[in-house]
C-alpha cells in the first residue's frame, strides 16, 4: 500500500517513484484507479438522476454567485486525488442538465450510455488521429463511419472526416468548394478579382457567414436565398439570386442548402436545388448538422431526397443521435477534395511507408486539424447499441412528438403555431388573453414582450429550458425535441406554464 498521501498519478509518477522507493508504481496505480472508481460512480448517480422531473433542469445563479459556490482559484500546490471528487459533484450539481427530459433549448438533448463510455475511453486511450501508427484503432472505426456515412448519403466512393463541430464542418465545405473554384489559392491565396459568391438560406446557420469571413471571401459574398412559409430555400428564388449575381459579374461557387435549419428545422427542396447549383457550376452543400439523422427513418428519409446529389455534407451525430459533443462528419462526394484542400504532407508526421499506400490510413492530411480527438469511439459503441433502427425510431419519435405538440398548440387559445413543423423543432407564441385581439405590428411586438418576459421566468424558475428565435416578425418559444425521454405530457405541462406565467406577468 502507498506509505504517503494518495497521489496524482501525472505528478508523482515514473519520475517520483523512481526518486522515492518507498512509493511503487503499482500503489499509484491503485490510487488512481480506486479515485477514478469513484469518480465513475458519481456519474453515474448523475446520469441516474437526469430523467427526475422534480430536479431543476437548471439553477440560474449569476456569475459572482456561482464563482462563491465552487471555488474556482488554481492552487499553486497540487492537492489529494480524492479532495477533487467534491469538485466534481459541484461540476455536476450546477451544470445544466441537458440530459433531462424539459431540457429542450438546445439541438442536442438526452444521454447515450454507450457513446458516454466512448467519451470516458477516448480520454483513457488519449491518443490523435493524424496517423495510423498513433490510433490505429480509432483510424479503422473512423473509416468504417465515414464510409457507411457517405453511402447512406448516397456518395458511391465517397471521403469524408470528423471536425470539431457543424461549423467546422461547414467552414471544410466552403473552403473545399473555394479551392475547387480556384484552385491557384491555395499557393497565392484569393487576389481579390475572383469574384466568388455564395448562397445560402436566409435561416441558414450563421456558420456558413463565419466561414466566407475565414475563407477570405467576406461577408459580401453571401448572398441569402428567401425562404418559404415553412422554411425552404426557394428554388425560384435562388434562380433569380444566381442569375442576378452572374449578370452582375460574380461567380457563383457555393450553394448552401440546410436539411435541418435551426430555427424553424425546415428541411430544403434538396432535389430541386441540386440541379440549379450544377447548371450555374457552383458546388453543391447540404448543412445536414441537424436533420442528417433522418437518413436512418424510412418514414422521413424522404425529406433529403436529392441529398445524393451534394458535393458535401455535415452531418452531426451529436445532435439529433444523441453522442455528446462533439461529433460532427464533414462528407464529400470525390476522394482527394480534402487532402487537396487540407493536405500539408508534414515530413515530420506522416512517414509514407513506400511499400504501402500512403493515402490508406493516416487520416490527418484531410483535415484542418494537426491533433484531433477521437470522435468515432463514441459514434461507433453508440451504433453497436442502437443498430440503424434504433436511431431511425429515435427520429421517428421525436417528429411525432413535434407534430403532436404542433396539434396541442393550434387546440389551445391564445397560442399561436408559426410555422408547420418539419421535424422536431417547433415555434409558436402565446398571448394572454387582454391582448388576444391586437393586429399587425402590435401583436407582434406583444408576442415578442411575453415570449421574452416569459422565457426568463422559466429559467429563474428552472423547471423547463426552452429557446426562443426570431421569426417571421416576433420572437418565438423554440423547444428542439432531441430527448426520446420526453414526453407530450412534459410539452403539455411545458404550454400550461407558459400560460400561467404570462398572465401572471401581465
Ligand atoms: C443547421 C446547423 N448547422 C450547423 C450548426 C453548427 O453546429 P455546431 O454547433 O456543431 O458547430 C448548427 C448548430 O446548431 C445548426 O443548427
Amino acid at each position: 500500500m502507498t506509505e504517503g498521501p494518495t497521489r496524482n498519478f501525472h505528478t508523482h509518477g515514473a519520475s517520483l517513484a523512481s526518486r522515492a522507493p518507498h512509493i511503487s508504481m503499482i500503489d499509484l496505480t491503485t490510487d488512481a484507479a480506486a479515485f477514478l472508481r469513484k469518480a465513475a460512480h458519481l456519474a453515474t448517480e448523475h446520469l441516474k438522476t437526469l430523467d427526475d422531473r422534480s430536479r431543476p433542469v437548471t439553477q440560474t445563479l449569476s456569475p459572482a454567485e456561482l464563482h462563491k459556490k465552487l471555488g474556482l482559484k488554481l492552487p499553486e500546490a497540487g492537492r489529494e486525488l480524492d479532495s477533487l471528487l467534491k469538485d466534481v459533484s459541484n461540476v455536476l450539481k450546477y451544470s445544466v442538465r441537458t440530459g433531462h427530459p424539459r431540457f429542450m433549448n438546445q439541438l442536442f438533448g438526452g444521454y447515450d450510455p454507450a457513446a458516454i463510455l466512448g467519451d470516458w475511453i477516448a480520454a483513457v486511450i488519449n491518443t490523435s488521429m493524424y496517423t495510423y501508427e498513433a490510433a490505429p484503432v480509432a483510424t479503422l472505426m473512423e473509416q468504417i463511419l465515414i464510409g457507411r456515412m457517405t453511402r447512406m448519403v448516397g456518395f458511391e466512393s465517397g471521403e469524408g472526416t470528423f471536425a470539431p463541430g457543424g461549423s467546422v464542418s461547414n467552414l471544410m465545405a466552403v473552403l473545399a468548394a473555394r479551392q475547387r473554384a480556384v484552385p491557384s489559392a491555395r499557393q497565392t491565396g484569393l487576389r481579390g478579382d475572383e469574384k466568388l459568391v455564395m448562397f445560402v438560406s436566409a435561416e441558414g446557420h450563421y456558420s456558413l457567414d463565419r466561414a466566407a469571413v475565414v475563407g477570405g471571401l467576406g461577408l459580401d459574398a453571401v448572398v441569402k436565398v428567401e425562404v418559404d412559409e415553412v422554411g425552404r430555400m426557394r428554388p425560384d428564388a435562388l434562380e433569380r439570386a444566381m442569375q442576378a449575381e452572374v449578370d452582375a459579374g460574380r461567380r457563383p461557387f457555393l450553394v448552401g442548402c440546410t436539411s435541418g435549419s435551426t430555427v424553424p428545422g425546415a428541411f430544403d427542396p434538396l432535389d430541386q436545388i441540386g440541379p440549379i447549383a450544377k447548371r450555374h457550376g457552383a458546388w453543391f452543400h447540404v448543412d445536414a448538422s441537424y436533420g442528417g439523422s433522418v437518413l436512418f427513418s424510412d418514414e422521413h428519409r424522404d425529406l433529403m431526397r436529392g441529398v445524393d446529389q451534394a458535393d458535401s455534407v455535415s452531418w452531426n451525430p451529436h445532435k439529433m443521435m444523441g453522442v455528446p459533443l462533439t461529433c460532427s462528419a464533414i462528407l464529400l462526394r470525390e476522394p482527394g477534395r480534402l487532402s487537396g484542400t487540407f493536405g500539408m504532407h508534414a515530413e515530420y508526421l506522416f512517414h509514407d511507408d513506400p511499400e504501402e499506400d500512403p493515402t490508406c490510413c493516416d487520416l490527418g492530411d484531410m483535415t484542418l486539424q494537426c491533433g484531433r480527438r477521437v470522435d468515432a469511439l463514441k459514434l461507433w459503441l453508440s451504433w453497436q447499441a442502437m443498430g440503424d433502427q434504433g436511431f431511425g425510431q429515435r427520429v421517428d419519435s421525436m417528429f411525432g412528438l413535434a407534430r403532436d405538440l404542433a396539434d396541442e398548440i393550434k387546440s389551445r387559445k391564445g397560442f399561436e403555431l408559426t410555422r408547420e413543423p418539419m421535424g422536431a423543432n417547433v415555434c409558436f407564441r402565446y398571448l394572454p388573453p387582454a391582448l388576444r385581439n391586437e393586429e399587425g405590428k402590435s401583436r407582434l411586438e406583444h408576442q415578442t414582450r411575453i415570449t421574452l418576459a416569459v422565457r426568463s421566468q422559466m429559467l429563474r424558475d428552472g423547471r423547463f429550458m426552452v429557446n426562443f428565435a426570431m421569426l417571421d416578425g416576433a420572437q418565438v418559444f423554440r423547444p428542439a425535441l432531441t430527448n426520446p425521454h420526453t414526453t407530450l405530457e412534459d410539452l403539455t405541462l411545458m404550454l400550461d406554464e407558459i400560460e400561467r406565467c404570462a398572465i401572471e406577468l401581465e
